[in-house]
């Protein structure tokens, strides 16, 4: 059980949740994520995955702290966002299969839609951590300005932040894959690496330039999560190494092989059909 700190309403739609872990030790890797209750009662019964956006385990005595930025889309979101300061709170994780960054990097291209923003910033400064000073770029793109959230983290580090909305409230008119061509030219040269994370539809076409242009990418995939330790099969997606003789090898677990994959491991064409399918 976590103690909240904080619940920060940021943007209309938009919060930052910060948890206490009291005597808890753990080392999160950028693009892991935990399962959370919503509320002190069962319904709803589920818990919500959420990707950890910040983590901090200070010296001394003091407990580590998680925090999560989210999105209210729906009850579970709504409820977590009535939550209060000294509130219990049920947490589960760190889970998944994060952002490998081990490899040596010269430069690396962050492309987030709406709150695909949420891994990254964490990603960013663990790179930055470990390899020092990165050149990299920076592309933020979401239907209206009030949606753009935590873009400052990226400008703290030195990252250059182009912002793209919908409806031109902010930035740039249009998507963050409108300039794709242009973004990705500097990760032409050997030792660069692509993190996106954000709608499946954003997440196909980055896949398909970087494959194209030979572009490492790492993709960090959102789906409906039920039991987030891959026992109830719910968020399987479909790979494309996959044999037809064997029907385990043609799909994985996002919360277990995942979140995060390189991108030419998914099959998307399947994803994007996935999404068009009512739930
Ligand atoms: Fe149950 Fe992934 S959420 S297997």
């Amino acid at each position: 059980m976590g103690i909240v700190i904080q619940n920060k309403k940021l943007k209309p739609e938009h919060y930052l949740l910060s948890i206490s872990l009291p005597g808890v030790q753990l080392e999160p890797a950028p693009g892991q994520f935990c399962m959370l209750s919503c509320g002190p009662t069962t319904d709803p019964l589920l818990r919500r995955p959420l990707s950890i956006f910040d983590y901090f385990h200070p010296k001394g005595k003091n407990p580590p702290r998680v925090d999560f930025l989210y999105r209210v889309v729906g009850t579970g979101t709504r409820l977590l966002s009535q939550m209060k300061p000294g509130d219990p709170i049920d947490i589960f994780g760190p889970l998944g299969h994060g952002f490998d960054i081990n490899n040596s990097l010269e430069y690396a291209l962050f492309i987030a839609g709406g709150i695909g923003i949420a891994p990254l910033p964490y990603l960013a400064e663990s790179l930055l951590e470990k390899h020092g000073s990165i050149p990299g770029l920076v592309l933020v793109g979401a239907k209206r300005a009030e949606q753009i959230v935590a873009v400052e983290r990226f400008k703290k580090l030195g990252l250059e932040v182009t912002i793209y909305t919908e409806d031109r409230s902010l930035g740039e008119r249009g998507c963050v894959t409108d300039d794709l061509e242009q973004g990705l030219k500097p990760c032409l040269e050997k030792g660069s690496m692509v993190f996106a994370c954000g709608p499946t539809g954003m997440l196909a076409k980055v896949a398909e330039r970087c494959s194209v242009l030979k572009i490492p990418c790492q993709v960090s995939l959102d789906r409906r999560m039920a039991c987030g330790v891959g026992a109830c099969q719910g968020c399987a997606v479909r790979v494309s190494q996959g044999s037809s003789s064997s029907p385990d090898s043609m799909y994985k677990r996002v919360c277990l092989d995942g979140p995060v994959f390189h991108s030419g491991e998914i099959m998307w064409t399947w994803m994007e059909e996935a999404d068009r399918c009512p739930h």
